[in-house]
């Protein structure tokens, strides 16, 4: 209800601005705040607005005195007074406002059958072509696997773009995979030695040998100086072009891509793949870029920017250390060149808006550093964002890193798969007590999509910046704030529609969405447990915001959770298909728009729903 929030702000304001005009002349345009909020306890209404306190010394009357001359002006208002029951002035002077029961049922009618359940789009772009939002997420390693550190970056980015795609914003989902650099020159020096196939054969090495290789070519640069000789001139020639090493390059890439792509399919994850090397072109421009702006200092020989505010041991400021002493670049100036070019107006780079990095917190003074320069540098336009959004490490549940049984890091097929098998396990278990029979086709798929979801919103669910304990039980339980709950809330709503939306049948494919054909019945709701649930519907669009703003997806899954609960004690205390026919359509209408709130909500945590579970 973030449009009905703003109306009653601006109605507040022209109160508190008519009733104490020095006051609010004294504050230039801002104006006179009324600290409009949601209300604290239910008890209290709606919204509390609790301005009137901070007037009182600057005024030098009794805050309910100041609340009491606000409320005269504001049931003078006739807009006011459509919205909203008469304030309620309580404690030394908070002012309580209760929306009209009438205003909150047309809210939900406005939103049943409307595709974006009252979410707005997002403000206009800037000027000329709508600027983008860049996503940088996922950005795994070549010749590496994939670890749980990247599922996480992935899980959340997608979460993230899916929001600001959903308000509006033309969004770049970017992997910036670790494709460049020096781990390819002791990578290919190697393979040269014991797999040459590999270097010019397409699909001659799968992922798993080739990480196998590349630790056994780190071993070798990290002992021996002959190979470590020779994987630098390799990299030298990679960087300077030459055409069997780029070929030799390309086919490694393609080998991880591959393996990577099959992890993106089945979590039906969409990015655009843009990796390190993309940057090298402007490696040498960051760099006299830099210089020009009298912002590099040569310290021993490598190219440095001193950081300001960061200083290390001793009190000696911190460099970001930009060229190394051999002339080579590192992945700080991969990263300048990125932002750099993110933010550059077309055709030259992206033109971007805001720019977002999904990565582990380990990274973060990386990120600070590269933020800083970039904005010394001037790179960074007025009004535009840069945010580094970091999440905590996977643990195991004894609490330290997560581990196979046998001690090796897990790998995230094999983390999906079990995570899908128990899935499957449980269904089997419950089809069996509940004596239903089901085709294989559906206990597939519904494993499928229980199992993918599980993992996803364990992740999701928990403030990102914490560590996160992966527990396959937490994750599949049917209570508690799990993706089966969520799920099965749905599922039940779809129920309700094979049973009782038959009237309303609208021929549609999705039962659900047949549950609410009788338009034209004004809604009308009595019973506490129906209001709840309208107003917590009704919260949807809020949440969505302070999603976009905060990038905090445990925020939207808490929201769902709660509604679930509110949804649930509502269908189990109220009568629903056995109700009176007026209520009995106010309330499925109620069921579908939970049932739609739900079902997006979830897509925009990238989980997908069922209709029988
Ligand atoms: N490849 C890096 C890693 O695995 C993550 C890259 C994140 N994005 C960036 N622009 N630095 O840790």
């Amino acid at each position: 209800m973030l449009q009905v929030f703003q109306q009653i702000d601006a109605q507040l304001r022209q109160a508190m601005a008519a009733a104490f005009p020095e006051a609010a002349a004294a504050t230039a345009d801002q104006g006179l705040d009324p600290q409009l909020a949601a209300a604290s306890k239910p008890e209290f209404g709606d919204l509390q607005a609790n301005g009137a306190l901070a007037l009182a010394k600057p005024l030098g009357q009794k805050p309910r005195a100041i609340a009491e001359a606000i409320v005269a002006r504001l049931q003078a208002d006739p807009a006011f007074t459509a919205l909203c029951l008469e304030p309620q002035i309580a404690g030394p002077g908070f002012i309580n406002l209760t929306l009209r029961p009438e205003r909150l049922a047309a809210e939900v009618a406005l939103r049943l059958g409307d595709p974006r359940l009252g979410v707005p789009l997002a403000d206009g772009p800037r000027a000329g072509a709508p600027a983008p939002v860049i996503v940088d997420f996922s950005s795994p390693n070549i010749a590496k696997e994939m670890h749980v550190g990247h599922l996480r970056s992935t899980i959340i980015g997608d979460c993230l773009a899916r929001v600001l795609e959903f308000r509006g914003h033309p969004v770049l989902r970017l992997n910036h995979v670790g494709d460049w650099g020096t781990q390819f020159g002791m990578l290919i020096t190697h393979l040269k030695q014991v797999a040459p196939e590999a270097l010019n054969t397409a699909d001659a090495v799968d992922l798993g040998d080739l990480v196998a290789f590349y630790r056994q070519a780190k071993q070798r640069f990290d002992e021996d100086p002959a190979f470590q000789a020779t994987a630098r001139e390799e990299v030298v020639k990679l960087q300077g072009g030459d055409p069997v090493s780029l070929k030799a390059w390309g086919l490694l890439c393609e080998q991880s891509r591959r393996a990577f792509q099959a992890i993106y399919d089945r979590l039906a994850i969409q990015l655009s793949e843009r990796g390190e090397s993309f940057y090298n072109p402007f490696l040498a421009a960051v760099v006299d870029d830099l210089r020009s702006a009298g912002l590099l200092v040569v310290d021993e020989g490598a190219g440095c920017v001193f950081l300001e505010g960061v200083s290390g041991k001793e009190g000696k400021p911190l460099p970001l250390i930009v060229q190394k002493s051999d002339g080579g670049f590192n992945y700080a100036t991969t990263d300048l060149a990125a932002i750099r070019y993110r933010f550059a107006p077309p055709p030259a780079g992206d033109g971007a808006a805001r720019v977002i990095y999904v990565t582990d917190a380990g990274q973060a003074s990386h990120f600070a550093a590269v933020f800083q320069v970039a904005e010394r540098a001037g790179w960074i336009p007025q009004g535009c964002r840069v945010e580094h959004v970091p999440f905590g490490l996977v643990q195991g549940e004894d609490g330290k890193k997560l581990k196979t049984r046998a001690g090796d890091t897990v790998r995230l097929k094999d983390l999906l798969d079990e995570a899908v098998e128990r899935a499957e396990a449980d269904l089997r278990r419950r089809l069996a007590d509940e004596g239903r029979q089901e085709d294989e086709a559906f206990i597939r798929h519904a494993a499928t999509t229980v199992g993918l979801a599980a993992v996803k919103y364990a992740d999701l669910s928990q403030n990102r910046t914490t560590n996160y304990q992966f527990s396959f039980d937490r994750m599949l339980a049917l209570q508690g704030n799990t993706a089966p709950y969520l799920l099965y809330a749905v599922v039940r709503i779809a129920g309700i529609a094979r049973k009782g939306g038959d009237a309303a049948n609208t021929g549609t494919s999705d039962e659900i969405s047949g549950l609410f054909a009788t338009k034209d019945n004004p809604l009308s709701f009595s019973e506490p447990q129906e209001w709840a649930l309208v107003r917590e519907l009704l919260r949807f669009d809020a949440v969505i915001a302070e999603v976009e703003q905060e990038l905090l997806p445990n925020r939207l899954c808490t929201y769902l959770f709660e509604l679930s609960q509110v949804f649930n004690r509502f269908y189990d205390q109220v009568p629903v298909l056995k109700a009176p026919p007026q209520a009995r359509s106010s309330r499925l209408a109620l069921c579908r728009l939970c049932a739609d709130t739900l079902k997006k909500g979830l897509e925009l945590l990238g989980i997908p729903t069922l209709e029988r579970m």
